[in-house]
C-alpha cells in the first residue's frame, strides 16, 4: 500500500535543527556586523573635507588631485589612509627623512595629519 506524505510544512519551523542552526548564526553575526560598521566609522579620524583645504601646499608635487607627474613624486591619491598618516608623521618627526618634504609637514598637527590622509585616501588613484 502506497502512503502519501502525511504532513508537509512548507513555512520554517523554528523547532528544525537546520533552522536554529541559522537564527543563531544570525544572531551571532549582529553584533559582528555593529562592530565591523562602528570599526568603518571610527578609523577615519580626519575629515577628507579639512584635508582638502590643508592639501593645497602638498598639490605642488603631489598634484591637484594626488596624482603626480614627476617620478620621484609619489602619488598619494587612493593609498590606505592609516599608511598615509603613518608615513606623514615620520616625516614630521624626522624618522622618515626627506629634505624635500620636511618643511612641508614640519608644523603639522595630528589633525593635520589625520584630515590630509582622509583626504587623499578619498581621491581616486586612476587620472
Ligand atoms: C617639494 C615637493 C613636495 C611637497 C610640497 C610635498 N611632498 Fe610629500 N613627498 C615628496 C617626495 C619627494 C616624497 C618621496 C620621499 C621619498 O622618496 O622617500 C614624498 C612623499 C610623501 C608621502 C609618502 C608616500 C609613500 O607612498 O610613502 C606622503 C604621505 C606625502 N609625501 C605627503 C605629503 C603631504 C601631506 C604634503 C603637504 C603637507 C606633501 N607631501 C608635500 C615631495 C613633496
Amino acid at each position: 500500500m502506497r502512503q502519501g506524505p502525511t504532513s508537509v510544512s512548507i513555512a520554517p519551523s523554528f523547532e528544525e535543527p537546520a533552522m536554529r542552526l541559522r537564527l543563531a548564526l544570525l544572531t551571532a553575526a549582529i553584533p559582528i556586523v555593529a562592530l565591523m560598521v562602528y570599526a568603518t566609522a571610527a578609523s577615519g579620524a580626519g575629515s577628507k573635507e579639512a584635508g582638502a583645504s590643508k592639501a593645497a601646499v602638498c598639490a605642488a608635487c603631489h598634484g591637484p588631485k594626488g596624482i603626480s607627474v614627476n617620478p620621484l613624486w609619489p602619488s598619494l591619491a587612493g593609498q590606505q589612509e592609516a599608511y598615509l598618516a603613518k608615513q606623514i608623521k615620520e616625516f614630521r618627526d624626522g624618522v622618515r627623512v626627506e629634505a624635500t618634504m620636511q618643511p612641508f609637514v614640519a608644523n603639522l598637527t595630528d589633525q593635520d595629519v589625520d584630515d590630509l590622509a582622509a583626504y587623499y585616501a578619498s581621491l581616486s588613484p586612476c587620472p
